[in-house]
């Protein structure tokens, strides 16, 4: 198997010293535990040339085999353990996490995860689309809370040059549309690249004004080693906003949480919500409160780190009880100092990052 993309193992974790009862587990930056993102593939049926470009994620790329992937029972028990430790929002992504067979499955199990205060989890899932036609109503009939979709261009060409795929605009749509009607709320993710897809910025908020889905702009990130980021192409949210202001005056709207990765607009005209993700303009690594969960069961603390720690092992070889499952995890949230977009820049870059599709974003 090639590990090429892949992370260096990392098992190392240092004697537990947890908080004490009815104190909030804290990092070394006093940020809390607050959302597990779950990579579930690492398989994808685009080839974005800013995630999985084809020279790299060709015919002859070995994705993860199937016996490498925790199954959906270890997934639950996981995010029951980071629940435990103070996660209130998870988030299933990929590659494409609709690739995973049955993944109404792994919803329905997760749907009912409770906090220790007794309040539902918040369930969600980032996904290209591609099969939400078909996949909506199943997903939220498992307990799904709402869906956020990747959607980069309106204009055909530059959708199948973007995704490097023959999908077409409107198969997204209608996967967008399928999902509202099923009664999920959606957000729509467009990453834009100077000279590639920043002309559509203003169409795609011009389409998506009036259909009460909140579409969000992200700066391009160097996530990865394979993407050939260069600051050059990041178009940033200022750039984004004085565009839309120009032809559709907005004002800011205050963030619904600590921690929100979008900072949040709405139109003066009442015609709906936009968000803007600034991760290279503006860093918002200070309230960073995700950590992120691999296919293949290794705990991430940030999008930009170069390991993670190994809880397949954990379960598999170890066969550690949840209760120490949830010890081990605590112990390396509270060592976690990563602030990966903060140090941008000044050349302190891990060797080895990992690559989105692999984490999830
Ligand atoms: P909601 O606000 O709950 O809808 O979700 P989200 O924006 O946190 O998640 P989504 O999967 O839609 O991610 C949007 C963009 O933000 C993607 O490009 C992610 O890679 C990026 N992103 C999410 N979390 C982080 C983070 O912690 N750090 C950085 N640098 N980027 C992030
Ligand atoms: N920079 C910014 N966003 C990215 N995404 C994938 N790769 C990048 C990148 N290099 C986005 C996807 C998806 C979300 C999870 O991350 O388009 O919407
Ligand atoms: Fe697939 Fe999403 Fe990456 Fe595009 S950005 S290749 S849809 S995982
Ligand atoms: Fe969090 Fe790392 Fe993103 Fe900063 S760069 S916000 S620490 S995931």
């Amino acid at each position: 198997m090639s590990d090429d993309h892949r992370p260096a193992n990392s098992q190392h974790v240092d004697p537990v010293i947890l908080p004490k009862p009815g104190e909030p587990l804290l990092d070394t930056r006093r940020r809390p535990l607050r959302d597990l993102r779950i990579s579930v593939t690492d398989k994808c049926n685009f080839r974005c040339t800013y995630c999985m470009p084809r020279e790299v994620f060709g015919a002859d790329y070995q994705f993860m085999p199937q016996s490498a992937l925790l199954t959906f029972e270890e997934i639950a028990r996981v995010t029951r353990a980071a629940v435990q430790l103070g996660v209130e929002k998870i988030r299933l992504t990929g590659g494409e996490p609709l690739l995973r067979k049955k993944l109404e499955r792994l919803v329905a199990m997760l749907a009912t995860l409770r906090t220790p205060a007794g309040k539902p989890v918040e369930l969600t899932l980032t996904t290209n689309g591609t099969l939400l036609a078909k996949m909506a109503k199943g997903l939220k009939e498992a307990g799904l809370n709402r869906v956020t979709v990747s959607l980069d261009a309106l204009d055909d060409d530059l959708f199948e040059r973007m995704s490097d795929s023959k999908v077409t605009v409107a198969t997204v749509l209608e996967g967008i549309d399928a999902s509202a009607r099923v009664g999920l709320p959606v957000k729509i993710n467009m990453v834009v690249r100077k000279g590639m897809n920043d002309a559509q910025v203003v169409p795609m908020a011009e389409h998506f004004r009036h259909s009460g889905h909140i579409l969000r702009f992200i700066e391009f990130m160097d996530v990865g080693s394979t993407n050939g980021w260069n600051l050059a192409e990041v178009v940033t949210g200022a750039e984004v906003l004085q565009a839309i202001g120009q032809r559709f005056p907005v004002e800011p709207v205050k963030a619904g949480y600590r921690g929100e990765v979008a900072s949040r607009w709405r139109y003066v005209d009442g015609a709906g919500e936009i968000g803007v993700i600034t991760s290279v303009s503006q860093p918002f690594c200070g309230d960073c409160t995700r950590a992120r969960l691999s296919p293949d069961g290794k705990l991430f603390l940030c999008l930009f780190a170069d390991h993670g720690y190994d809880l397949r092992a954990l379960m598999r070889a170890e066969n550690v009880d949840d209760e120490q499952l949830a010890a081990r995890m605590a112990s390396v949230w509270m060592g976690r100092d990563d602030h990966y977009s903060e140090l941008r820049g000044h050349n302190t870059k891990p060797l080895h990052k990992v690559e989105m599709s692999y984490i999830g974003g």
